[in-house]
């Protein structure tokens, strides 16, 4: 019996490409990739990777190359709002990858404010995602394209304004922008085909999504073990983040001390253990979750 594989997009090389590799890598599945190596199979899970230019990825998953691809929002809203037919949709926000297309001016620039960009020239390699935005501001400006080191144009005389991405803002800085405003928050998206696949292939979708849905939750929490008093514990089971119901459990040789264990949801910070040692807690123990599944 032949198993029906699936294909994923990933970016070949760039910010995205490191981190859509590593989530696999957390859900147990290994890319082993050389540098020219273009497709990877990966044994654990019938699937096979291309590696491409994230520009390609909506394109690909669009026409049905691939079934599902990693890409930032980005780039796929701005594939969106460019073609007329295009059906491919979002399965999950990753979370990962978070950065903003952002309008960035000169510091002391022709344009200081929002509608000062009336008539300007913007920058971009997000024509259709900046017009649309100007559209809704009731602007009309000049835009253009450029593929990259659009941070120049400003300083080559060529546009008034930028239209970009910002993820630490260091480009910015070392350009002398500053930024306008926020255009769309990004952040690495799961995408597919809209149509149904086989089923054996629509199998592995489903495994590979809850996969993934349990490495990023995995991520985020912790298991959180602690001792308290009883006339504490109400207090410092509040103080757990994103813990539904903690297990409490009396500590051998102690009539009213007992052990709190809870899966915290949410980031534990030194602040929120110094929290708890404040409301009476003992013994504090954070613990990384290595793989969760609901
Ligand atoms: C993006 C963007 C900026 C930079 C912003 O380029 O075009 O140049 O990142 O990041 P920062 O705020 O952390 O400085 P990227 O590195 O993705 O390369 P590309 O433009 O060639 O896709
Ligand atoms: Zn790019």
């Amino acid at each position: 019996m032949t198993t029906e594989r699936i294909r994923i997009a990933l970016q070949k090389s760039g910010r995205l490409a490191e981190d859509s590799i590593g989530l696999l890598k957390s859900c147990g599945l290994h890319v082993a990739r050389s540098k020219d190596q273009l497709f990877c199979r990966i044994k654990e899970l019938p699937i096979d990777v291309l590696l491409v230019r994230d520009d390609d990825i909506p394109n690909f998953v669009d026409s049905g190359i691939c079934e599902l691809g990693i890409v930032g929002d980005n780039v796929f809203s701005e594939m969106k709002c460019a073609a007329d037919n295009f059906s491919a949709t979002v399965v999950e926000r990753l979370g990962f990858s978070q950065c903003r297309l952002a309008i960035a001016v000169p510091d002391n620039g022709a344009v200081q404010k929002i509608s000062d960009l009336a008539g300007a020239t913007i920058a971009t390699s997000y024509p259709h995602l900046l017009q649309d935005f100007l559209k809704r501001q009731n602007i009309t400006a000049k835009t253009l394209v450029m593929m990259g080191s659009v941070e120049v144009a400003p300083r080559l005389k060529i546009a008034d304004a930028i239209c970009d991405i910002v993820a630490s803002g260091a480009t910015l800085a070392a350009n002398n922008l500053r930024e306008l405003t926020t255009v769309l928050q990004s952040q690495a998206l799961l995408v597919r085909g809209a149509r149904t696949f086989s089923p054996d292939k629509e199998n592995i979708i489903r495994r590979l999504l809850a996969r993934m849905r349990g490495a990023l939750t995995a991520e985020d929490s912790k298991y959180v073990m602690l001792h308290a008093d009883a006339d504490k514990l109400p207090e410092i089971v509040k103080l757990l983040p994103g813990s539904e119901s903690p297990t409490i459990l009396p500590l051998r040789g102690h009539d009213d001390k007992f052990a709190v264990h809870a899966v915290c949801r949410e980031s534990v910070f030194w602040e929120t253990m110094e929290q708890l040692q404040a409301a009476g807690a003992s013994a504090i123990l954070v613990l990384p979750i290595e793989k969760m599944m609901a």
